[in-house]
């Protein structure tokens, strides 16, 4: 069945789009942290941040089906529901970040930043990370070097090389962050000689698709005040770290201690239901605003603020961030000790709920080795675990449960990274 599915998929949707394993999974339901394949195989799911509060959270199905059955619509109508959304998302955000714009993808909130930063500062120019992925439209396809994309950098682009704290070969803090607000400067100087000056810097808050990157702790901040000297504007994209991910904060941009312009969200935000925003200053909103007439059919629909709203109130309710943290914590100790026990593993990466360890080929770690981790996360699979990889070289293991884990959950997850690691370069 599951074979024939897939020959299906490559005869109608073609065989480019990414499906995880050698075998792919076809799955069938969703329960919490838990994941059942066409043939009743049940998996603990330590990879998707879709589902945020868990597969199917029977709140959010219930609010989007009694929301579904009484009212849905275009935006152009005055809904309680929307507003009240609005209100409890910005509730969470640093003063001054007080405006939100509703849209239907991360890419699509990443895009109308960059748009609203571009009329605001005239200057055309976007600073990225290297090796990042912001979304799929024309203008993020042209800033994209961590998936492929046949389009170039873009002219007005610049990607700079966020320094790793925890790369094998890293110098002393203060040396690593003289050298990288260094190559910012120069990408600074050189969008300006060219025309172009800047724009926007857009940043992954938790640097997640370069491969969970430990940046010198005043390096973001720093990067901000630079850009904005520069008469640029910053957005923290928190696609991936927002909505409680990090544990210790709501949103990543937090744990560097700097306020961005914007902030982007999606994934997470309606628990598999597509919506995702922009929040920024009433003075941007005003000033976009006032010259563009933004209109969105989808975003803003009284259904996906259900949903949104739902998985709101399920963080809060469930103490779901808190608990990030603590199991956050839990599992960090204990990955500590197993990578700790093998000379080919990096150092744990990540904050709160998300976590990443590099695999090397050599005792000195100075070889990224791919294929090894791609055969763990294959016999992870095999084990009923999953996850995935990532990073400029896909050798960093990458573990990403829902909010929804609970600790004999994390005990479950860790006994099988153990097993499969002993098994794989001997206890
Ligand atoms: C950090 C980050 N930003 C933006 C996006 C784009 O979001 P979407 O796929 O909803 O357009 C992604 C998607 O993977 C992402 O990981």
């Amino acid at each position: 069945m599951t074979n024939d599915l897939l020959a299906r998929r490559h005869a109608t949707l073609g065989p480019h789009s990414p499906l995880f394993y050698r075998a792919p999974l076809e799955m069938v339901r969703g329960e919490g942290v838990w994941l059942t394949d066409a043939q009743g195989r049940r998996y603990l799911d330590a990879y998707n941040n879709v589902p945020h509060v868990g597969h199917s959270h029977p709140r959010v199905v219930a609010a989007v089906a009694e929301q579904m059955a009484t009212l849905n619509i275009h935006t152009r109508y005055l809904n309680e529901r929307v507003v009240r959304y609005a209100e409890k998302l910005l509730a969470l955000f640093d003063p001054g970040l007080d405006r939100l714009f509703l849209t239907n993808s991360g890419s699509e909130a990443n895009e109308l930043a960059i748009r609203i930063a571009r009329q605001h500062t005239g200057h055309r120019g976007v600073i990225v990370s290297d090796f990042s992925y912001h979304g799929n439209t024309i203008t993020l396809a042209e800033v994209t070097t961590g998936l492929d994309a046949a389009e170039a950098l873009a002219p007005h682009a610049r990607a700079i090389r966020i320094p790793d704290l925890d790369a094998t070969d890293a110098p002393d803090e203060q040396t690593l962050l003289r050298s990288a607000l260094a190559e910012l400067d120069a990408a600074i100087a050189s969008l300006d000689e060219a025309g172009f000056g800047v724009a926007v810097l857009l940043i992954d808050t938790l640097f997640t698709t370069e491969g969970v990157v430990r940046p010198p702790r005043d390096f973001v901040r720093l990067a901000a005040e630079r850009v904005r000297r520069a008469g640029g504007l910053v957005i923290a994209d928190e696609v991936q770290p927002g909505f409680g991910r990090i544990g210790t904060y709501w949103w990543g941009y937090q744990q560097w201690g700097f306020t961005p312009d914007f902030v982007t969200m999606g994934k997470s935000m309606g628990n598999g239901h597509p919506v995702a925003g922009v929040v920024t200053t009433q003075a941007l909103l005003e000033e976009f605003g006032s010259h563009n007439m933004f209109f969105n059919t989808f975003a803003g629909n009284p259904v996906s603020a259900a949903a949104a709203e739902a998985v709101l109130d399920v963080i809060h309710d469930e103490g779901l961030r808190e608990r990030a943290a603590e199991n956050g914590a839990f599992i960090r100790e204990r990955l500590e000790a197993i990578t700790a026990s093998y000379e080919a593993l990096g150092p744990v990466r990540g904050a709160g709920l998300f976590f990443g360890f590099e695999i090397f080929a050599d005792a000195a770690r100075s070889t990224p080795d791919p294929a090894t981790t791609k055969d763990l996360v294959e016999d992870m699979r095999e084990r009923g675990v999953l996850l995935s990889r990532i990073g400029r070289h896909d050798s960093v293991f990458k573990i990403r449960p829902p909010l929804a884990l609970e600790r004999a959950h994390a005990e479950r997850l860790l006994a099988t990274i153990e097993e499969s690691i002993a098994v794989r370069f001997g206890s």
